[in-house]
């Protein structure tokens, strides 16, 4: 009986997987109640994460488009630009606020209580929050994520930061050394590199962005570099030390040999995130954990404890916000009785710098590694939008089995990409085949022509290049 209970659905975190899962559970007329620890909801992603970045982002776009001389072609001069990063901070934490309080509204609207606090399981059912302690039938585990360390570089949030410093620094830095050549990295490195500073990559492996197409990690660290930043791949840190405001940051190639030093004023640990379970004491309802420390699920969000879940990043996958919106609506779904279900071969990942880079499904090589693929590409400099607009740089690339022509993986390059890419996860998602994409009927003159014309590329009939 669910009434023995204080609620029916006790969320733990209240971040785009915790606050989804909330409102759906409410929409769905259960008792619904949900843990959050920070002063405001939407966690990482609204409060430190997807949200301030992407406003710091377009800031430093519009900045670096009136200051970089590259409107003076269109016939647009600009005199006198000058930066006021005070107020690109204080537009950065209006939006911040807007949308924390937009989620608060909508825990209200949906009668979703708000448990201000830090949760603690007791048992499989009762959860200390913020000195009391409330029962629920079912207790969703969606506590996200943080910044891992990097053994030996402390953060101290001032010359030495995580991505939550780099997205309140005081002043542009003369030098700012990105550890991580990864999402992180390339974005907050994109802002702070448009807005002055010279900016270095270092990255271990030898190439920029792991887990994304070759071809794409190829062309975007070719465009990287154009930008200015200096990309020292299949390089490791081995120490930074502090004096003052400055850094000297130790680095040698991954593979041994001889180091060096570099001086910085700013220095940016990206290197990953790890799952938040400190301090939940899962022992004490049972959860166990996978071996790389995440919560462990099964297919439908289950951990090993009947009645308890887990979404978002504290779960193994992606560590993107819309998956773990997604799973938010699933488990509540599940949770009421109804099937709820993510498509995990189809979540589509963006860096929002410029151009964009975006995927969705299986890189060339991973595709190659489960039989016989055909790909088809088709570059942006073709395009006559593009063309248009100046703006050619990047390329559109379809891979799809060579046998039933089904679409397996879709990779963009281009300023539109992040945008772009929604097609090509609805035609995936659908069971598409690039013929589908390719007699689609694309407006024009659009970037959108770029898909069609790979897709018609995949058959080697391409009409514009
Ligand atoms: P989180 O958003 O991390 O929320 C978890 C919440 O749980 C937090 O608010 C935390 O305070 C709370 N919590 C933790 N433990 C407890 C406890 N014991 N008791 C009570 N509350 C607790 N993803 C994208 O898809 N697009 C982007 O553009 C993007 N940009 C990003 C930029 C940056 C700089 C960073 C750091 C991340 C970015 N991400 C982006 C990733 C995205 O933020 C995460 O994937 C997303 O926030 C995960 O959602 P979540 O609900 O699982 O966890
Ligand atoms: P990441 O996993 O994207 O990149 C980390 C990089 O650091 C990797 O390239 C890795 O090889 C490198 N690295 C690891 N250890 C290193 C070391 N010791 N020295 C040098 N390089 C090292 O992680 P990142 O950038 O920290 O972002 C974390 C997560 O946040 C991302 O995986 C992503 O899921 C999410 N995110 C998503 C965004 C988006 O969707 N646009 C934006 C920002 C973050």
């Amino acid at each position: 009986m669910a009434d023995q209970y204080d609620y029916d659905v006790l969320v733990i975190g209240a971040g785009p997987g915790g606050y989804v899962a909330a409102i759906r559970a409410a929409q769905l007329g259960l008792r619904t109640a949900c843990a959050e620890s920070r002063e405001t909801l939407g966690g990482t992603c609204l409060n430190v994460g997807c949200i301030p970045s992407k406003a710091l982002l377009h800031a430093s776009e519009l900045y670096e488009e009136a200051t970089g001389g590259h409107l003076a072609k269109f016939g647009v001069n600009f005199q006198g630009v000058s930066l006021d990063l005070d107020q690109m901070h204080a537009e950065k934490a209006k939006a911040v606020k807007e949308l924390t309080g937009g989620i608060e509204f909508l825990f209200k609207k949906n009668k979703v209580t708000w448990l201000k606090g830090r949760a603690a399981f007791q048992d499989a059912h009762r959860v200390e929050v913020g000195g009391q302690v409330v029962t629920a039938k079912d207790i969703v585990i969606a506590t996200g994520s943080s910044v891992t360390p990097l053994p030996g570089v402390a953060i101290d949030q001032k010359v030495v930061v995580d991505s939550t410093g780099a997205l309140a620094l005081p002043k542009v830095p003369e030098h700012l050394v990105v550890i991580g050549g990864g999402v992180i990295g390339l974005e907050l490195g994109s802002v702070w590199r448009r807005l002055g500073a010279k900016v270095t990559v270092v990255e271990y492996l030898d190439q920029i962005l792991p887990g994304f197409d070759g071809e794409v990690r190829k062309e975007s660290a070719k465009l990287f570099k154009k930008q200015g930043f200096e990309l020292m791949t299949g390089t490791k840190v081995t120490g930074v030390t502090v004096e003052g405001d400055r850094a000297s940051v130790q680095v040698e190639p991954a593979a041994g040999g001889e180091g060096q030093v570099l001086a910085a004023d700013a220095v940016l640990v990206a290197i990953g995130r790890k799952p938040n379970i400190d301090g939940l004491q899962l022992e004490a309802a049972g959860v166990a954990l996978t071996e790389r420390g995440q919560v462990g699920i099964d297919h439908d969000f289950r951990t090993n404890v009947p009645g308890i879940w887990a979404i978002g990043d504290v779960a193994p996958g992606l560590m993107l916000a819309h998956k773990a919106e997604d799973e938010g609506v699933a488990v509540a779904e599940n949770i009421a009785g109804q099937t709820g279900i993510v498509n995990h071969d189809v979540i589509p990942s963006v860096v929002y710098t410029m151009p964009e880079i975006a995927g969705v499904g299986l890189s060339e090589e991973a595709a190659k590694a489960k039989g016989e693929v055909k790909v088809g590409k088709f570059p942006f400099m073709a395009n006559s939008r593009a063309k248009t607009n100046r703006d050619t740089d990047g390329f559109v690339k379809i891979i799809a089995d060579a046998q039933t022509d089904r679409v397996l993986g879709v990779w963009i390059v281009s300023s539109l990409a992040g945008t772009m890419i929604a097609q090509a996860a609805q035609a995936m998602e659908f069971g598409a085949t690039s013929e589908d994409i390719a007699y689609t009927c694309h407006a024009h003159p659009t970037h959108s022509e770029a898909m069609k014309e790979a897709a018609m590329a995949v058959q080697g009939k391409p009409i514009h290049i």
